[in-house]
């Protein structure tokens, strides 16, 4: 990481595929010294119906999308013809890496189920996808998302040690030292340092407790006993466990009148509608009566009755943030960046470190309940003192431009 980049220049592609949205960039660099001289990000929808297609449908769809974007950006730009281009892939699913640009498909997360991808390397996909759509790109790094905000991060903060994702999934990943990664033993790097994925939306833990809720939600998913931590914290299921709790508080009570039955289709509340309750600041929380009348078919509901629901988003959604903090302590504990670790050893002298961890996605970015509970939740562990050198940073749209910065890095290496 520290001899990285500053010194490519040129163009780069990323295609970053994280959830049902894929993200397609150009960057320009500069060379020698300089910054990303321009950046262009475009977003675009993935079809529901892809998620559960074949490889050859799905590969297909994101390489059109690409290749789209790339002809309508290099309209009238004076290109060498035909010139074979670097592609950074940002592929946010649990990949067994085998080099910096190739890897197979452990599983799938948050809900995707193409069958025949798993176990196979997704950037030899890509690329056959890419040459029988006539895009001539070769994937110059295959990335994480958390792995490409890291990237940016660091690009941009040099005490950059950590990045976490919290979005429709949830995941972080942070710089070690190669001599305490016993998986990488003899496996030298220039920096001394490796960076890990944790993978860390698959973790829990016996301490950890489950509500019923969290258990029914696990017993109906796709992907039982895995995704534990994800399944807890992640955008793709907060809205879902709410739902839950308010489900059963309708068929308890009859707070909800007639019209609760709406509660019991699942995912029908999503994050960002439980979010935009939970931040109702309306009088008497009429906004909240207008997404249950609108959304949900629930018309009339009472104050009371609309206070529940709020109470319910913020136990939810404070659960999430104040776990999401546990995480992002426990990983700077890991590598000693906590600063209780300098303070327990009587290293006092000077000042801890500043330690910046690159934070992206909606659910920080968009959520403010969650992302001042997570920020909260920080103090309440560390103390004020200590929290005050634990920096979290937003890097827009790091997870692609990342890749990029990384694929720029490679190919000139190569
Ligand atoms: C995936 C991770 C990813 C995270 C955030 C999880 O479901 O397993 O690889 O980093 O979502 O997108």
């Amino acid at each position: 990481m520290d001899r990285f980049l500053m010194d490519e220049d040129g163009i780069y592609y990323a295609l970053d595929l994280g959830a049902t949205t894929c993200r397609v960039l150009r960057i320009q660099l500069g060379g020698r010294g300089s910054k990303i001289i321009n950046h262009k990000v475009e977003q675009h929808q993935i079809p529901q119906e892809l998620t559960s297609s074949t490889s050859e449908e799905f590969f297909d769809f994101i390489s059109l999308t690409l290749k789209e974007f790339v002809e309508r950006e290099e309209n009238g730009i004076n290109q060498v013809p035909d010139e074979r281009k670097e592609l950074g892939f940002t592929f946010s699913f649990p990949v067994r890496q085998l080099s910096i640009s190739s890897g197979v498909l452990i599983k799938w997360t948050k809900g995707f189920a193409i069958e025949d991808v798993v176990g196979k390397d997704v950037s030899q996909c890509l690329e056959e996808a890419m040459s029988r759509n006539g895009l001539n790109m070769h994937v110059g790094a295959l990335v994480n998302d958390t792995v490409g905000t890291l990237a940016l991060g660091h690009y941009y903060d040099k005490d950059t040690v950590a990045a976490v994702i919290i979005g429709t999934g949830t995941n972080a990943c942070y710089v070690e030292r190669s001599d305490a990664l016993i998986k990488s033993q003899g496996l030298l790097t220039n920096s001394g340092g490796m960076v890990v994925n944790m993978e860390w939306g698959n973790f829990l833990s016996a301490h950890l407790p489950k509500t019923s809720y969290d258990i029914a939600l696990d017993d109906e998913s796709p992907n039982r006993n895995e995704q534990g931590f994800e399944k807890m914290i992640s955008g793709m299921y907060l809205g879902e466990i709410a739902r839950r709790v308010l489900h059963r508080i309708a068929e308890e009570s009859d707070i909800f009148g007639e019209s609760a039955y709406h509660l019991s289709v699942p995912f029908i509340l999503r994050t960002p509608l439980m979010a935009a309750m939970h931040e109702d600041d309306s009088p008497h929380l009429r906004e909240v009566g207008r997404i249950l009348e609108e959304q949900f078919q629930m018309p009339g509901i009472s104050l009371k009755a609309r206070m529940l629901v709020v109470r319910v988003c913020d136990i939810v959604s404070r659960r999430a943030a104040r776990l999401t903090a546990a995480g992002i302590i426990g990983m700077l504990k890991k590598i000693g960046r906590d600063g209780i670790s300098d303070v327990a050893s009587g290293r006092t002298k000077g000042k801890p470190k500043r330690s910046v961890v690159a934070i992206e996605r909606g659910l920080y970015t968009n959520y403010s309940m969650f992302r001042e509970y997570t920020n909260e939740a920080i103090t309440d562990i560390l103390g004020e003192e200590l929290a005050q050198n634990v920096v979290l940073r937003v890097a827009e749209d790091g997870s692609g431009i990342g890749a990029a910065l990384l694929a720029a890095t490679y190919s000139s290496k190569r």
